[in-house]
Parts: structure tokens; sequence; C-alpha cells
């Protein structure tokens, strides 16, 4: 069903249940026997009021009223005489008990009618009473519509649960569409842009579903034509580098009587283009890693062994730099990771080489891993220079370096491997950190 639809069976619902309740007021208000009451004692007192004034003769029943309910009205004396009568039948001066019975009487027209309200209000008058006579057909349709007022008010009730039944149905199912679909949304990365999305539920969420997809798949078909042409350019790249490499090499090897000078030169121009080989290198893991994401193989990993091995390889790579790395590990000893690890060690490599190379002389490094209680984590932490919070946000976007260190080497893209590798086994990487007061990279793994 379309949303515009179960839109529309809302309204009419809400049209039919107000018009419902209106009907149900009308028909309450216009024949209520309560009305009757009151409106025939207040007939009762102004004839009283008319009496002790001495203008009986212009005493009127309202006859609207009357005509909506069939009353008509007879007065009389304390003798029993009728002295004023709505009912043609009844004539004035007669003895009213003797007319009223053969007026009441099955032969007679009077028939149709019966005496009503009568004991409630003769017990305020002293003198002469008032009767209200009613008409019988039209007290039926009273009494019936009195009864039929509960059946209206049933059905009003069954009617507003049926509603209410119906408009938390059509809400669940839209509310639950639309959360289906932002949990599908949710879950795209750029590691699951071949998985469709499936919602059930109103077609305008579906054809959004629908949309999507298409978008999912586009960005899919991008993704792999950036790749293909980084790859392609990398590799043309790599070709004439070589070859630059090769001939500065048999120009540095003295052969063609070079000074000191221009060996200097030549040395500059190799090590350049070992930089230039080095950038191409990571360009083509990063983009590897990002298109190629199915094609990595996980496997299971102790985890305790796995850090200690790499904290202490870590640790002979520091000391080379003249810095410290310190290892703290609370891993239950057979805690057991399915993950890749060549990426993994990776991604952790690019984290501590950052540290080692940001953080001054008297840098320090700290691996901590421990599990929490749905999570193991393990943070790297340095002392060094920090990143400010205007970088913070794009710190983990390709090709974004810092603003103090763009003057050094690099591209930008350590960061963005760890991201992709992070994100590839389902983990997720937070940042903390203050200028001048050091950072801290925290990976989560939950278990
Ligand atoms: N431990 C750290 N301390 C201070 N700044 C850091 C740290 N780690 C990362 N940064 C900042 O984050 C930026 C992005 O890091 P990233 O590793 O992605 O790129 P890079 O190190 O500049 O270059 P590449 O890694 O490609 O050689 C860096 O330029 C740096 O400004
Ligand atoms: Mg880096």
């Amino acid at each position: 069903m379309t949303i515009k639809t179960q839109y529309r069976i809302m309204l009419s619902s809400t049209v039919l249940i107000t018009i419902l309740i209106t009907l149900m007021f009308i028909l309450m208000k216009g024949y209520s026997e309560k009305q009757f009451e009151n409106r025939s004692e207040e007939t009762l007192r102004e004839y009283q009021k008319a009496m002790s004034e001495g203008r009986l003769d212009q005493f009127k029943v309202d006859e609207t009223f009357m005509e909506d309910i069939g009353v008509n009205s007879v007065v009389i004396n304390d003798e029993g005489k009728i002295i004023f009568s709505t009912i043609p039948s009844l004539v004035q001066d007669d003895d009213f008990f003797t007319s009223i019975k053969s007026f009441l009487s099955k032969d007679s027209p009077g028939f149709r009618y019966s005496i009503g309200m009568i004991s409630r209000y003769m017990r305020d008058f002293d003198d002469d009473f008032l009767f209200f006579i009613r008409e019988r057909e039209k007290q039926d349709i009273l009494s019936f519509l009195g009864s039929a007022k509960y059946y209206i008010l049933s059905a009003f009730f069954v009617l507003l649960l049926l509603i209410v039944i119906i408009y938390s149905s059509i809400i669940r199912s839209i509310v639950m569409s639309i959360v289906k679909l932002d949990n599908e949304t949710r879950n795209i990365s750029p590691f699951r842009l071949d998985k469709k999305i499936t919602v059930t539920g109103s077609e305008e969420i579906q054809s959004l579903a629908h949309s999507f997809n298409l978008m999912r798949s586009s960005i899919r078909t991008a993704n792999i034509r950036r790749s293909q042409f980084i790859m392609g350019l990398s590799h043309d790249f790599k070709t004439p580098l070589a070859l630059i490499k090769g001939y500065a090499e048999v120009m540095k090897s003295g052969q063609q009587g070079i000074n000191t000078g221009e060996k200097n030169y030549i040395e500059i121009i190799t090590s350049k283009v070992d930089q230039l080989e080095g950038m191409m290198d990571d360009l083509l893991d990063f983009i590897s890693i990002d298109t190629d994401a199915r094609n990595f193989s996980f496997s299971k990993v102790n985890l305790l062994k796995w850090l200690s091995y790499f904290i202490s390889r870590s640790k002979s790579d520091a000391q080379l730099l003249g810095k410290t790395i310190t290892g703290d590990i609370h891993i239950e000893e057979k805690k057991v990771l399915s993950m890749n690890d060549k990426l993994v060690e990776r991604a952790l490599d690019n984290i501590v080489h950052n540290a080692l190379r940001y953080t001054g002389k008297n840098g320090v490094v700290t691996i901590i891993a421990y599990e929490a209680s749905k999570d193991i984590c393990i943070a790297i932490a340095d002392n060094g220079p920090g990143i400010s919070e205007e970088d913070i946000p794009f710190i983990f976007d390709s090709f974004y370096r810092g603003s103090p260190s763009r003057r050094t080497q690099g591209m930008g893209l350590g960061l963005a491997v760890v991201k992709s590798i992070i994100d590839l086994h389902g983990w997720s990487i937070s940042i903390d950190s203050k200028v001048g007061h050091g950072t801290t990279f925290q990976i989560m793994i939950p278990h």
C-alpha cells in the first residue's frame, strides 16, 4: 500500500468519526428526555408566573417545542375543571378527569396520546395543575432515539477503537520501514557497496530503497573507475621513474667523470625518485584496500601473542629513531580474533609511525590493550604536539595533512588506510588529542 493511500484511509476515518460525533451530539441534544423535562419545568414556571400576575390569557406553550416532541398542555383548577387546553377535544370548563378518560379511551382519537410528566410538577402547585400530554407516536420515536443513543454510542466506541488500530498499524508500518531503511543505509560502507538494500512496506519507501540502490551501484562503479585510473597512472609513472633512477645510478658510478658536486645532485635525484616510488606504493596499497576489500582473507589470530610480537617489533623501530615505546597488555591468554593480520599490522604501524614521526626528541609512545565489557580496546598514545581541533574532523580523509605537517614528507594517506582497514573489519576508531598534550588513537573491537 502506498503512504498516500494510507494517509487517505487515516483522513477519511477522521472525517467519519467527526461526522459520527456531530451526529451523536445532535441526536442527544435534540431528543434528550432531560431536555424535555427541563423545558416542561420552564413552561410550568411561566404558567405559574402568568397566573399569579393575572395574565393567563397571554400564557402560551412554545409551539416549536410542542411540535418537536408532540407535547400538549392542559391546565385544570383545584375543582378539576379544565381552564386551559391545547387539545381541541379537551374543552374548557369540562371536568378534566371525565373528559380525559374518554379522550384516552380505545375508541377515541385521543388514544394516540398519553399523559406524561404530571406527578413531578403537581407537587409544586396548590391551586391549578398543569398536565403535559404527549402524542404516543412521537413518544415512541423519542424512546427509540433514547435507546438508539446507546447503540450509536457503542458503535462510536467500536469505530474509535477500530480507527485507533488502523492508525497505529499504518504508523507502525511506515515507521518500521523507515527504521529498516535507515539501518540498511547506515550499513553501506565503501566495502559494502555491493550489498543490496531491501525494505518491505510502503511503495514509496521501497522506491526510495530502489533509488538508494541505484546510487550505491553508481558510487561503486565510480569507485572502480577511479581505482583503475589511479592504478594505471601509478603503473605508467613507475616505468619512467625506474629509468630515471637507473640512469642516475649509472651516472653516480662515476664512469662518466663527474665531480663531487654533481654526484651530490645525482644522490638527491635518486632519493627523490625513491620518495616518489614510496608514494606510488602507498597510493596503490590504499586503492587496493578500497577496491579489493572482498579479496582479503580473514584468519583466527591469538591476540595476546600477536600484539606482544607487534609491540616488540615496534620497540626496535623506535630504538633506531632514538624514541621509546612501552606496552601494557591486559588480554586473556586464549583470546582469538578473526582478522587479516597483515592489514591490521599495517594499520597499527601507520598509527605508531605517525606517533614516532610527529613526537619530538624525547617522544614516548604507549600501546595499551585491554578487554572492556563489550569491546577489546587497543590504544596508542603519544606525548607529541597533538592535533588542532580544526584538523581532527578531517584527519582520516585521504590526502589530508595536518597544518604543521604540510612542510614534511608524506601524502596524508596513512590514517585513511587505517580507517579503511578498521572499517573492513567492522571495528571502530576514535581520536583524542589536544595541542601540546599528545594524541591517543583508540581502536574498539566488538567481541
Ligand atoms: N600522532 C600524531 N601527532 C600529531 N599529529 C598527527 C599524529 N598522527 C597524525 N597526525 C596528523 O594527521 C595528519 C594525517 O596523518 P596521515 O598519517 O594520514 O598522513 P601523513 O602522516 O601526513 O602522511 P603519510 O602517512 O601519507 O605519509 C598528519 O599530517 C598529521 O598532521
Ligand atoms: Mg602518516
